[in-house]
């Protein structure tokens, strides 16, 4: 197999990371198009030993193209991910435009990668965030019914892309060179603080990422009636986010239990050892293709309910790597194409 390959916001930091992703899987990538704003437009990204020019997105952008990464945000793809379905090509969208819509999968491959093949030209990644969430509940869900989950996040400033980087770095050096400088990315200072407030705000005094939240993880876990509850919180971390999530199961069950399912989870490491010190940090994530998670423990108010850690590169698992799965999975290529996937099925 030999595929043309376009990335749509390809100077993005998302879009590094696919070029990133590809090359580390050795995706067969047969022809590469980078696509980003007029801006960008004879920028050269490196690619497989090579340099590959980044050309201006335009209708005439996806001829030739089995499959297109879209990462430009929301604007972009619901304007150009149809240009790109009628030429001819599967779009796999990062962006929030079409999560929602039921006829479009929303696909974490390792929970739910079966309804992939249900699409009819576009295939949603699903939020950063809940992408991390749902690896870590799935394993448990198929075991014993989840009743409630309260999750509240720690996101690093590049989910907010190349900008959010940039606002941490300047913040950081402009106190330390004693200047005073007013924020821009974010509604309050990022350096030396955290910010309960991630995107926008949304209805009932939710942000519109805790509804993603709340929303997607339903939605994958094929739980309409799950009982979510989150608060996303922005820290001053560069890269990988983090999650405590309390999970009320139908039963009590034994954190032993819990650490052996998610051991056995593809995608998912356990480092959860008090005696030595062993828990993850959003460092120990950074790069890195697994979900990591810790301090397994049952919670002492609620019997049924476990309470855990868990950390994750957002912009690996969270985007790139999520979307290139998919992406393997629908064109049988790669490990998830193979026995591992099928094993996967969800619920
Ligand atoms: N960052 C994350 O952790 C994360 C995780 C999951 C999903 N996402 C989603 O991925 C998308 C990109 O995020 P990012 O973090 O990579 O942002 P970013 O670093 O700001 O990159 C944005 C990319 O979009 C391109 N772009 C912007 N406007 C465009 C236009 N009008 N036409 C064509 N290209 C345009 C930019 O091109 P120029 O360089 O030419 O401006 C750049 O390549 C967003 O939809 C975001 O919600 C991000």
């Amino acid at each position: 197999v030999s595929l043309s390959v376009a990335v749509a916001g390809a100077t993005g930091v998302v879009g590094r990371e696919f070029l990133r992703v590809l090359e580390d899987r050795a995706f067969p990538v047969g022809s590469l198009r980078l696509l980003a704003s007029e801006r960008s437009a004879g920028t050269r990204l490196p690619f497989a030993g090579d340099e590959v020019p980044v050309e201006a997105l335009g209708p005439g952008s996806f001829a030739g193209i089995d499959v297109a990464f879209f990462s430009a945000g929301s604007e972009v793809s619901r304007r150009s991910a149809p240009d790109a379905v009628r030429a001819g090509a599967v779009v796999i969208d990062n962006s929030s435009a079409f999560r929602v819509d039921p006829a479009v999968p929303l696909v974490v491959p390792q929970v739910n990668g079966e309804t992939a093949g249900l699409h009819r030209g576009v295939i949603a990644n699903p939020n950063c965030s809940t992408i991390l969430l749902v690896m870590v509940l799935a394993p448990i869900e198929r075991r014993v019914r989840i009743r409630r989950v309260v999750v509240s996040t720690y996101q690093a400033v590049s989910g907010s892309g190349a900008g959010g980087l940039r606002e941490l770095e300047r913040l950081g050096e402009a106190e330390r060179e004693g200047r005073e400088e007013a924020p821009a990315v974010y509604p309050k200072p990022i350096h030396r603080n955290v910010i309960p407030f991630v995107q926008a705000f949304g209805e009932g005094g939710l942000t519109t990422e805790e509804w993603k939240m709340v929303k997607e993880t339903r939605r994958i876990l094929a739980r309409p009636d799950l009982a979510v509850s989150a608060t996303c919180v922005r820290v001053p971390v560069l890269r990988a986010h983090s999650e405590a999530v309390n999970v009320e199961l139908q039963r009590p069950v034994d954190p032993d239990e819990v650490r052996r399912w998610l051991a056995e989870a593809p995608g998912v490491r356990v480092e959860d050892d008090p005696q030595t010190l062993a828990f993850p940090t959003p460092r120990d994530a950074e790069g890195g293709d697994d979900v990591h998670v810790g301090r397994i423990r049952r919670d002492p108010a609620e019997p049924r309910a476990i309470d855990l850690w868990l950390t994750g590169d957002q912009l690996r698992k969270g985007a790139a790597l999520n979307a290139v799965e998919i992406a393997e999975r629908l064109f049988g290529v790669g490990p998830l194409a193979g026995p591992r996937g099928a094993a996967s099925r969800f619920p």
